[in-house]
């Protein structure tokens, strides 16, 4: 009801009477003021006024689930939205919540976790108030073997959303870290449940370093968030929204053909390491090479010294530049 009645002081230019409030919400008077009034204490500045009804004046800069799903404008994708003050991660909160049989696009959004996981086995570093951790569940109807290449797409839609929603510019570092300023501000990590032929679902986890002023030790040097790159903060819920809305248009563009082929030019003029000389961190041993874009599975291909084009696949291996760590 919270997020309905928000939804529409948004929508509403000018005043919403209490009783417009109570017949589309199907709830009392009392009921609607006691919403008010919640929002009142979060930060939202709502004007009410005796035979006009309620007004709102500014919005707070919150994550809560109430402003979260009054600023998605998607169609399914974080439809059903599930947020934790704290939880674990959200990509194990994600896959419970997949297990039980919850509906595709189920977004859950987390403001700090303490158990967040990065790729390889590694932690996230999760402190609360100033990153975005979340993770949504599809089911798509596609072979196990094509489930990295969403990540790809997951990528694309953080990259494109914190452009407009920012304007900061950013890029990808193969296979989908977001980077800014030559560091990462973005990781992804997918998960899936699935049997030979058949996915189960995927669990796509965004982990976004939006107004982050300390890292870790460890990253310190190779990461950097969007506030400290752009010199002022950045508003978390408006950001989840618009990765959102992006990554409904990507997915449905790979949808289309299982692969990346509809995609692949627009993820070539995104992607950080084009044309620049890179170093494939591979088991068998390490090489260098020249990235010249991906192909339509997502492998990112590099050109050697000789001439000949290797496909690199993720997962396999970790590319780095040659002078850092774009
Ligand atoms: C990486 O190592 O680059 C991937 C990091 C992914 C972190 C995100 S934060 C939200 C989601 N929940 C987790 O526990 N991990 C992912």
């Amino acid at each position: 009801m919270k997020t309905r009645i928000l939804t529409i002081l948004k929508e509403t230019d000018g005043f919403v009477s209490g009783q417009e409030l109570c017949d589309a919400l199907h709830v009392s008077r009392t009921a609607v003021w006691k919403v008010m009034r919640q929002l009142e204490e979060e930060g939202y500045v709502i004007e009410a006024v005796r035979n006009k009804g309620y007004r709102l004046l500014e919005a707070a800069d919150v994550m809560t689930e109430a402003e979260l799903g009054s600023r998605m404008k998607t169609r399914w994708l974080g439809r059903n939205l599930v947020y934790f003050p704290e939880t674990d991660s959200t990509n194990i909160q994600a896959r419970r919540l997949a297990a039980e049989g919850c509906p595709e696009g189920t977004l859950v959004v987390a403001d700090r976790q303490n158990a967040g996981k990065g790729r390889r086995g590694r932690s996230w570093a999760s402190p609360s108030g100033t990153s975005i951790y979340m993770s949504f569940v599809l089911k798509p109807d596609i072979p196990p073997y094509c489930a990295s290449m969403v990540t790809l797409a997951a990528g694309m839609a953080v990259v494109k959303a914190v452009e407009e929603e920012t304007g900061l510019e950013t890029g990808i570092k193969w296979p989908n870290d977001a980077v800014a300023g030559g560091k990462k501000i973005c990781g992804i990590l997918t998960e899936m449940s699935a049997e030979l032929e058949t996915i189960h679902y995927i669990v796509t986890g965004i982990g976004i370093n939006v107004n982050q002023k300390e890292f870790p030790e460890e990253i310190r040097e190779s990461a950097t968030s969007i506030g400290l790159e752009l010199g002022r903060e950045v508003n978390r819920s408006a950001l989840i929204a618009k990765t959102m809305e992006w990554f409904e248009v990507y997915y449905d563009k790979f949808l289309k053909t299982k692969d990346l082929s509809l995609l692949k030019e627009e993820y070539e003029s995104m992607l950080a390491n084009l044309n620049r000389q890179v170093r494939v961190l591979d088991p068998a041993g390490a090489y260098e090479g020249i990235c010249r874009g991906i192909d339509r599975e997502g492998r990112l291909l590099v050109e050697l010294p000789g001439g000949e084009v290797k496909a690199v696949m993720s997962g396999e291996v970790s590319v780095r530049g040659i002078y850092g760590y774009v």
